[in-house]
């Protein structure tokens, strides 16, 4: 409650969240009404830390926050999304992200320190173009087979919900999972490492 009264003049609405996500009309409709609080435009560039309140981010939602001028997924995933990370991973690249990018306080598999909450860099390890959200299961356009996941518009890449790629796609590794701690059950760090919170 603290930290509302001293950024509520810092706030900004994320706007540009749906530009970000992508150009399905229902994915723009996900995307949650959530504030957060940034540094100067110069800070960020620079690569400052970013705190994102996800308070409002309701289940099976994501938004969208920026650091280092790169948008970062939020997701709260409910217990069917993590029940169907299990069913998947014989179809993954690198199931359990050895090759992939996630600091090491991240689960592998998970890909996050609270299972509920995955936080991801959300460009495309192939050519960096900014995957779709797609929770629905079996989606007519993405086939019977999908369990929710993210899709790249640029070249078709798969991925699950916790941005670990499938098989055989255009991109070769998992999507990224920044640096990121808790300072509280709702504030996310992002850019700040969890030993150094
Ligand atoms: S940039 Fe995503 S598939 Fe090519």
């Amino acid at each position: 409650m603290s930290n509302d009264g001293v950024n509520a003049g810092r706030r900004r609405f994320l706007v540009a969240a749906t530009s970000v996500v992508g150009a399905a009309g229902a994915v723009g409709a996900a995307v949650p009404f959530v504030g957060s609080w940034f540094p100067s435009a110069k800070a960020k560039a620079a690569g400052a830390p970013v705190k994102v309140n996800i308070a409002k981010i309701e289940p099976g939602q994501q938004m969208v926050a920026e650091w280092r001028g790169q948008p970062v997924f939020i997701v709260r995933r409910t217990p069917e999304i993590l029940g169907n990370l299990q069913k998947v991973v014989a179809e993954l690249a690198d199931p359990q992200s050895k090759d992939s990018v996630q600091p090491a306080y991240v689960d592998p598999q998970m890909r996050s320190i609270r299972p509920e909450i995955l936080i991801l860099v959300g460009l495309c390890t192939h050519l960096g173009c900014s995957p779709t959200y797609r929770p629905e299961v079996a989606p007519v356009d993405l086939g019977p087979k999908w369990v929710g996941g993210y899709f790249c518009p640029c070249h078709g890449s798969h991925y699950d919900l916790a941005g670990r790629v499938y098989k055989s796609q255009p991109a070769p590794l998992n999507l990224p999972v920044p640096p990121h701690a808790y300072e509280s059950d709702d504030i996310i760090v992002i850019g700040v490492d969890q030993e150094n919170a």
